[in-house]
């Protein structure tokens, strides 16, 4: 059986719009998450030792940076900049550094040492648990 002109258009219209819908899908905003990735922790504990006094260490699948301004004493930020929200980069003497524009924050407090963020990182909570440093938001 043929189809008639009036269900030929319709079915070839909702094709195409299949189609374009398609396309549309397969450009566009990239994926929030990567498929498979975990997702980044907002509650975790790691080992005390490996936090460097006088220093700190970023964490890779978490979203804080947490420090040790002076021995025994640790402090946690969110690691996203204020400026325009790269994720940290390193440690640089006593300051958090965000290598997207040059920010620097210091490790005892997360305030600006250096523009152009304005306001400082967001703190988060460290507590100190036996070996452990529990850190949240
Ligand atoms: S986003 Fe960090 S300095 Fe601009």
């Amino acid at each position: 059986m043929t189809p008639d002109r009036r269900t030929f258009l319709s079915q070839a219209g909702l094709a195409a719009l299949a189609v374009g819908t398609g396309a549309l899908a397969g450009c566009g905003a990239p994926a929030r998450t990567s498929p498979g990735a975990p997702p980044a922790a907002n509650t975790l504990s790691i080992p005390a030792s490996s936090i460097p006094v006088g220093g700190g260490t970023i964490l890779d699948n978490a979203n804080f940076v947490v420090t040790q301004p002076t021995e025994g004493e640790f402090r946690a930020f969110n690691k996203m900049c204020t400026h325009q929200g790269c994720p940290v980069s390193d440690i640089q003497g006593t300051d958090i550094h965000c290598r997207c524009h040059g920010a620097k924050f210091s490790i005892e407090d997360g305030s600006v040492t250096n523009g152009p963020a304005t306001e400082p990182l967001r703190a988060a909570r460290a507590e100190l648990d036996g070996d452990q440093v529990k850190v949240s938001a």
